[in-house]
């Protein structure tokens, strides 16, 4: 396991989907580009304008609410879920996908004796700048490196003993697994790992309602599903569940 030192930078969280970011911002200036080559070229009451204008501009909003989400809204929103888990600051907490800290690192600030530990794989395609060094890094920025360790580690096979950690969160990582049965597999991974009692956080976009049939089938209990946000557009969910204390 990796832990962190201290150091005085700002944090960053990175821009989530950045590819796809990249994708809208230039396929939409493309859009208003040709849009605008339409009218010099074909005259002025065009159709070809308002089509390229329209879809360009679509697309280039799209690309704003979409880093306004990781730069902005996903802080508040990781605060309120982590209000909501209430911790004491005793606890073990693992991240499922940290990526470069954002829960993870909000989890440390709320500890005193307890310890943050975060996994990921480290994937690009997923969060720009995403590798181990950032975490730690950011953990630095954020004063909170001595509560902080990362491993590298799939989310489908969990490097710890069963009943390891108070509370397990995970955010916006699950649903970049694409196979239903592996994503069951992960939840599983997360319920093992969790103690008897244990309680459970996890945000996600598209499969929170398929999570909770997994969680519900494996020994869960008292799971509520928010609401949805829009901070990327598609709904995220969130999902607070508890592990049984006993088998029942
Ligand atoms: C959109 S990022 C979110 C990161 C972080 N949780 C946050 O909210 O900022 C998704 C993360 O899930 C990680 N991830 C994807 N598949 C994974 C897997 N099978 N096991 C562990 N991490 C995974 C990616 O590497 C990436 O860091």
């Amino acid at each position: 396991m990796i832990a962190a030192k201290q150091s005085s930078s700002r944090a960053d969280y990175g821009i989530d989907a950045p590819l796809f970011v990249l994708e809208l911002i230039v396929f939409g200036a493309i859009a208003v580009s040709l849009a605008i080559a339409a009218r010099a070229f074909l005259g002025p009451r065009q159709p070809w304008f308002f089509v390229g204008l329209g879809s360009g501009l679509s697309l280039i909003c799209t690309a704003v609410v979409m880093l306004w989400g990781s730069k902005v809204a996903k802080l508040s929103l990781r605060e309120r879920v982590l209000q909501r888990l209430d911790l004491r600051g005793d606890e073990r907490v693992l991240d499922v996908g940290c990526g470069r800290g954002l829960f993870l690192i909000g989890a440390a600030k709320r500890l005193t004796t307890g310890k943050a530990i975060g996994i990921d794989l480290w994937q690009t395609q997923d969060q720009s700048g995403n590798s181990p060094q950032i975490t730690l890094q950011n953990a630095r920025a954020e004063g909170v490196a001595d509560r902080v360790e990362i491993k590298t580690s799939d989310a489908r096979q969990l490097p710890f003993d069963g009943n390891a950690f108070d509370v397990v969160v995970s955010s916006w990582a699950l649903h970049n697994i694409y196979q239903p049965n592996e994503r069951a597999q992960a939840l599983r991974e997360i319920l093992r790992v969790l103690k008897p009692g244990g309680r459970l956080g996890i945000v996600d976009i598209r499969h929170t309602a398929e999570y909770e049939v997994v969680l519900r089938e494996n020994g869960v209990e008292e799971i509520k599903r928010s609401g949805p946000s829009f901070i990327f557009l598609i709904p995220t969910f969130i999902l607070f569940a508890k592990k049984r204390s006993v088998a029942t």
